[in-house]
């Protein structure tokens, strides 16, 4: 496919004047606290990797799937295919939100499914706020993101946005996520949040999931982001995480080798040019590892002890790649991160003794000295066949 002109639609609409929702600024006590709490994080996990491979390290940030449910078909992932039921209440997400907050931690993503399809989605984040933990993000869809909704997620005390956009421009958008319009409402959803970033100091991110059917259009989306003035991620597809696995789903993260180099090519091209909201060199570099083209270089994860994943159905822990045992229906949050499971199962991931999923690779770069000064840099000798042998293997043990 080649590259074709980025169409930003605002539908012919005037936006409306933005409400006045009032500034929650962070108490400085509440700054310095996060950041000790981060330090510390970060100090461990270097003992951890050098020192000391034993070390149990807590989470500090969670990742809360109000839902499983959604109000789109993406092709890419399963959490429509079926209604999920038993999900944990309001006041079972209060109970889970002020434990988060007694054990200190830093920041809560809420996420799904669609969070915002519960219409009680922005009382648990109040809550969240309440509870003392101010870090708080929300990932959307962006269909239900209107200027009301906006307005009632940033007085809760959401300051950090993650909005998909699966390609630069309707066509592809909506192919992937299933329904025609769905990428002018979530454009629209974008500029209203950008509208309103001076006064709230938001951080918004336009999350681009890599996959086959998209991956010629990086310089496309690295305009597009640019255009709109908004951070570009490129996620990548995997059929290893728990909401995607599925073989129609394995099938999209084939990607094709000539396709993905030379987009990469022409978006590092777009990036010599201007930078500004594109993901950095080192991002860029991991994109051929994870889809088996490269040796993988991101061990090992810092992303699996960093965030404690609390599903829509009360299960907590594992990781992206790999399924919680236990419950915060019949357990509290303290025992179960201090279970001799929980912390069988972190040991395990941190060494990436995983299904490889490649969620949040940045964070992994990022904490790794070696990658981040390229010069002392030694990549994990693992060949391309050799991961992908990894990962049937660990298929074939059920760790998926
Ligand atoms: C599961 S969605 C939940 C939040 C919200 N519904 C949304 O679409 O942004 C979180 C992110 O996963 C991405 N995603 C979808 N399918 C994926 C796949 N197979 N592999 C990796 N990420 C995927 C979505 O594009 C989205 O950015
Ligand atoms: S990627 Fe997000 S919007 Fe698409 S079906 Fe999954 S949860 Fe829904
Ligand atoms: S890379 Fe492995 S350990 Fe890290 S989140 Fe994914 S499956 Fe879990």
């Amino acid at each position: 496919m080649t590259s074709t002109p980025v169409s930003i639609s605002t539908r012919g609409r005037e936006p409306r004047r933005v409400a006045p929702v009032p500034h929650i600024a962070r108490p400085p006590i509440a700054s310095w606290r996060r950041s000790a709490r981060l330090g510390r994080f970060v100090a461990a996990t270097w003992v951890k990797r050098s020192l000391a491979p034993e070390l149990h390290i807590r989470p500090i940030a969670a990742e809360c799937f109000l839902t499983d449910n959604c109000n789109l078909r993406c092709i890419s992932c399963t959490c429509w295919h079926e209604n999920t039921t038993g999900e944990l209440s309001e006041d079972e997400w209060r109970s889970v939100v002020d434990q988060l907050a007694q054990l200190g931690f830093i920041k809560i993503n809420f996420t799904g499914g669609e969070a915002l399809i519960r219409r009680d989605a922005a009382r648990i984040i109040a809550h969240a706020r309440e509870a003392g933990i101010s870090d708080l993000h929300l990932n959307s869809n962006g269909l239900l993101l209107d200027e009301d909704r906006i307005d009632e997620v940033i007085a809760a005390g959401v300051r950090s946005f993650n909005v998909s956009i699966d390609g630069p421009d309707a066509a592809t958008h909506d192919a992937i996520r299933g329904r025609q319009g769905a990428y002018d409402d979530t454009i629209e959803a974008i500029r209203a949040l950008v509208e309103r970033r001076p006064r709230q100091e938001l951080a918004i991110r336009l999350n681009f999931t890599v996959m086959r059917d998209n991956c010629d259009r990086l310089a496309d989306m690295a305009h597009l982001a640019q255009e709109l003035d908004v951070d570009l991620y490129l996620n990548l597809a995997t059929d290893t995480t728990f909401m995607f696995r599925d073989a129609t789903i394995s099938e999209l993260t084939a990607v094709d080798e000539a396709t993905l180099r030379s987009s990469l090519k022409a978006i590092q091209r777009v990036r010599r040019t201007n930078p500004a909201r594109l993901p950095s060199e080192l991002d860029l570099s991991y994109i051929p590892g994870h889809f088996g083209l490269e040796p993988q270089i991101d061990v090992p994860c810092v992303e699996s002890q960093l965030k404690l994943m609390i599903r829509s159905t009360g299960a907590t822990g594992g990781c992206w790649g790999h399924d919680a045992e236990l419950n915060v229906r019949s357990r509290r949050i303290s025992e179960i991160i201090d279970s001799p499971q929980y912390r069988a199962e972190q040991a395990r991931l941190f060494r990436k003794d995983c299904v490889q999923c490649g969620s949040n690779y940045s964070v992994n770069l990022r904490t790794q000295p070696r990658r981040v000064l390229p010069t002392l840099a030694r990549p994990t000798r693992r060949t391309a066949s050799s991961t992908r042998t990894q990962r049937r293997i660990n298929r074939e043990r059920g760790r998926g």
